[in-house]
């Protein structure tokens, strides 16, 4: 028969072998920093050939109309990488990317097409240059009157000229209300669509040619933030004194439209 404190010794004897698994586990886990197993995934980036821009705008046009925005480009690129270099490509599903509609799904969150872009970024390049064609990409999509691409056959909508706006925003919701604003035309209206359309063209050529330009090892990021969100960010961001907030979304769309009008806000220091 075991005495109470034979068990109790028995217990924390256990308990203490039990913790020590655990924490040998924790350690090499630590030590390899990944988690053991035997599943291999694919790796990234996958090989890139230099495309034509033009002919990947006109597909992601094309691809749009099909399944919208982040399909668009991705479809278009994946498709042109497909047909020069084959495999691994031609496994890629990229109709797992219609999710990207709309801001994912109508949430109207990040614009589709740029969210197809960042995923080809990180699909052939390496971390680093992805995340800055990323951001150079993305700023020249705020601060650019888009779109200028013009197809061949508009499949939705026939103006000319076609309105442009800036969207001041990656995300959906802005870029899509600024144009509905200067073009005077619903968000819901064929000319909307004819817009991304043409958009999500505009996104896949600059993103080609920014790949091409990697490829060639000229690639110089061209489109810095703007000013304002450079002094917000240095009181605001990473590093800075406040640090309660992330992000390198134009500041000013939302909180106010001119840096001006922080001075009109009661409290905020003044700059
Ligand atoms: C010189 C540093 C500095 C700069 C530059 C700066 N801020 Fe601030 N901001 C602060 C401080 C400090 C506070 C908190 C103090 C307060 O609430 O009065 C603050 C508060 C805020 C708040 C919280 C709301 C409020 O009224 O307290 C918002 C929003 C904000 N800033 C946005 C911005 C934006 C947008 C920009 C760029 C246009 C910007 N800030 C630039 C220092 C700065
Ligand atoms: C897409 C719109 C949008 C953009 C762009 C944006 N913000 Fe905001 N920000 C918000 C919203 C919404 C809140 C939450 C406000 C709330 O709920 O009171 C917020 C909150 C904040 C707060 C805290 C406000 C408080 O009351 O304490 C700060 C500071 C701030 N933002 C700074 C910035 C800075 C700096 C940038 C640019 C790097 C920026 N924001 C870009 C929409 C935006």
């Amino acid at each position: 028969m075991i005495s109470r404190r034979g068990f109790l010794g028995l217990m924390g004897a256990m308990a203490a072998a039990a913790f020590l698994g655990c924490e040998s586990k924790t350690k090499t886990g630590a030590e390899t920093n990944v988690r053991t197993s035997s599943v291999k995934f694919q790796d990234v980036p996958w090989p890139y050939e230099k495309l034509d821009p033009n002919k990947v705008a006109d597909l992601a046009y094309e691809s749009y109309m099909h399944h919208h925005c982040m399909y668009g480009v991705v479809n278009a690129v994946v498709e042109a990488l497909a047909d020069k270099i084959g495999e691994p490509y031609t496994y890629f599903p990229t109709k797992i990317t219609i999710y990207g509609k709309a801001g994912v799904s109508g949430w109207a969150t990040l614009c589709g097409s740029l969210n197809g872009a960042a995923m080809v970024c990180y699909m052939v390049l390496p971390e680093k240059i992805a995340d800055s064609v990323i951001n150079d990409l993305y700023s020249w999509y705020e601060y650019t009157p888009l779109p200028t691409y013009v197809p061949e056959h508009p499949v939705k909508a026939d103006l000319s000229p076609f309105p442009k706006s800036k969207a001041n925003s990656p995300l959906c919701h802005v870029s899509v209300s600024n144009w509905c604003k200067s073009s005077g035309y619903k968000a819901f209206s064929k000319e909307r669509e004819e817009r991304c359309g043409r958009l999500t063209a505009n996104v896949a050529k600059k993103l080609v040619e920014m790949l091409n330009e990697v490829k060639a090892g000229t690639f110089v990021p061209k489109y810095p933030l703007d000013n304002v969100t450079i002094k917000c960010r240095a009181c605001h961001c990473k590093g800075s004194s406040l640090e309660d907030t992330r992000g390198k979304m134009a500041c000013w769309e939302c909180h106010t439209k001119n840096i001006t009008l922080v001075d009109e806000m009661e409290n905020h220091p003044k700059i």
